[in-house]
């Protein structure tokens, strides 16, 4: 260690700080984490500490094929592993990007240091001709008003480079703003870390700050999991659902939860997002972006205002409790951050539906759905997979209208495999030309953050996993019952029976003969338990038995 310059005192018996590092050119929203690994060395040594940075694998969410979540849970056994086998007293998290910040997360808890985490921060709002627009949101609609014939390419093309104008996460409370949301609500970072941009001076004083809460925690021996309580998991399933989050959280909590030993459940985000309205009017729910969010008030608002919703005597990394950070909050504009009496939507969260459909449960967001689909019966229009769905969804031929049900198969944790965020189907071209704006859509797959519409995820078991979505046909009839969450096929179970005899789940699955994926496609779990690896759930702490020499 010698060889890296530093001096004998940095030996003195200073507690070593791992800063644990995604950052990569290949993940433009952790571009610019070198920087801020800087400002965290800073206050580590100013605290007393000795900081040393390594790298991660870094999960780019626009980059990564077949998609970044097949590697969520390939970073979290790296994590573990250099987080484990290196002679360090407290970890500092780098990420953004929305498969790092669970990767990181799950990694360091099934080893439960004291670890604090200091996200990206999202990019600045995007401009286009004079209005905001929104990564991933506005995406979706502009592709949408291409294939509609509403915007040309070269105007669509303006308009991308106007939306990713800085360094950051997506603004829209997509998974990555969500995921930074969360990391805040579980008391894991210090207060603001979500929201401020990622070119913010401020954010560069938080990491500061976080390189000398880290020294404190170690000192203090504040571990991981003194933190993650099941009451820190309540908070953030309530906070979830006030700032209207990303779908893919939800995997996420039930991983890390399943690393922890933290008792939690599909039906866990239902029952308690139930009570609490959509409070922050952000992209895909509502209007307004991260940076509007950070200057009304950010997560620590969005605390206050959810009141006795918020378990506030829960410990934070901060070494405030939830209630310290509520009563120092203060919301400056209420067009961003609704009231309780006044908020975006009375309904939030998620609804866990459950039916012959989805035994072990699937997902809608109902405020990002059309409220008049959320009770719906319609024909089944079935795709096999992705790539039949991408052959004939435009074919005029496709026996399809507004009230059918586009049903999507082989897109779950095993079928893709990495269950990628394809469930906001695209709707059929000649329906848009009429209008159509919304269907509803179901498959075993995930949805982006940033999408919308009325769109049921996550399906379990998955088609590759024999589940009953692997029996739907053409012209089928299906229930949504969203207010007593049920989802249901009206086919006989005998006729159902009939189909299971003849059917060949291997269709469904890709066959992968070595490697990461065979190792992940063999060992995954189904979406209602998170998907992590069976193998993974739980921790092996941070004792290494035998020296290395
Ligand atoms: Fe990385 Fe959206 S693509 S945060």
């Amino acid at each position: 260690m010698k060889s890296e310059g530093l001096p004998d005192h940095a030996f003195d018996g200073r507690p070593v700080i791992g800063i644990c590092n995604t950052w990569s050119e290949l993940t433009p929203c952790n571009a610019h984490l070198r920087d801020i690994a800087e400002h965290v060395k800073r206050g580590v040594w100013e605290a007393g500490g000795l900081p040393l940075e390594f790298p991660a694998m870094s999960l780019g969410e626009t980059q990564m094929r077949p998609t970044a979540m097949l590697f969520r849970n390939l970073l979290a056994m790296e994590v573990e592993e250099s987080i484990r086998g290196n002679p360090i007293d407290g970890v500092v998290l780098l990420g953004g990007c929305d498969k790092t910040t669970p990767g990181q997360m799950m990694g360091a808890a099934s080893v439960d240091l004291p670890t604090i985490v200091v996200s990206s921060g999202p990019m600045l709002n995007g401009k286009y001709r004079g209005k905001d627009i929104g990564s991933g949101t506005d995406v979706w609609k502009f592709s949408e008003a291409v294939r509609a014939g509403d915007m040309t390419l070269s105007d669509f093309m303006a308009a991308e480079s106007g939306m990713s104008r800085s360094a950051g996460t997506c603004m829209t409370m997509g998974t990555a703003s969500t995921m930074a949301s969360l990391v805040e609500a579980l008391g894991l970072s210090l207060p603001y870390n979500a929201a401020l941009p990622a070119v913010d001076g401020r954010r560069r004083a938080l990491a500061h700050m976080s390189g000398h809460a880290i020294v404190r925690l170690v000192r203090e021996k504040v571990r991981m999991s003194t933190i993650l309580s099941r009451q820190a998991f309540e908070n953030a399933i309530r906070v979830h659902a006030a700032i209207g989050g990303s779908t893919n959280a939800i995997l996420h909590l039930l991983a890390l939860a399943g690393r922890l030993g933290v008792s939690l459940s599909l039906d866990d985000f239902d029952r308690l997002g139930r009570d609490v309205p959509l409070l922050v009017d952000l992209m895909p729910s509502g209007r307004f972006l991260m940076e509007d969010f950070c200057y009304a008030g950010g997560i620590p608002a969005v605390i206050r205002e959810l009141g006795a919703l918020i378990n506030r005597d829960s410990v934070t990394a901060s070494g405030s409790t939830m209630s310290d950070i509520a009563d120092n909050a203060e919301c400056t504009n209420q067009d961003v951050i609704r009231t309780m009496e006044n908020p975006v939507n009375t309904t939030s969260g998620v609804w866990v539906l459950r039916g012959n459909l989805c035994p072990l449960g699937a997902i809608v967001k109902p405020s990002a759905a059309t409220p008049s689909l959320l009770n719906h019966r319609g024909r089944a229009v079935v795709f096999e997979s992705i790539e039949d769905y991408k052959a004939r969804i435009d074919d005029p031929a496709l026996d399809v209208d507004e009230q059918s049900i586009l049903v999507l198969k082989g897109c779950g944790p095993k079928g893709y495999p990495g269950m990628p965020e394809v469930g906001n189907m695209a709707l059929p071209k000649k329906l848009l030309e009429k209008g159509v704006r919304d269907m509803i859509r179901i498959s075993d797959a995930r949805m982006s953050g940033t999408a919308f519409g009325s769109v049921i995820l996550h399906v379990a078991p998955e088609a590759a996993a024999g589940g009953t979505l692997a029996l739907v046909r053409d012209g089928d009839e299906i229930v949504l019952d969203g207010p007593h969450r049920r989802l249901d096929l009206l086919v006989s179970d005998n006729e159902l029976a009939l189909r299971r005899k003849h059917l060949r789940a291997a269709q469904y699955q890709p066959s992968y003969s070595r490697g990461w994926a065979k190792l992940y496609c063999d060992t995954v779990q189904q979406a209602d338990q998170g998907c992590d690896l069976d193998f993974l759930v739980g921790a092996s702490g941070d004792v290494v038995e035998r020296e290395s020499h």
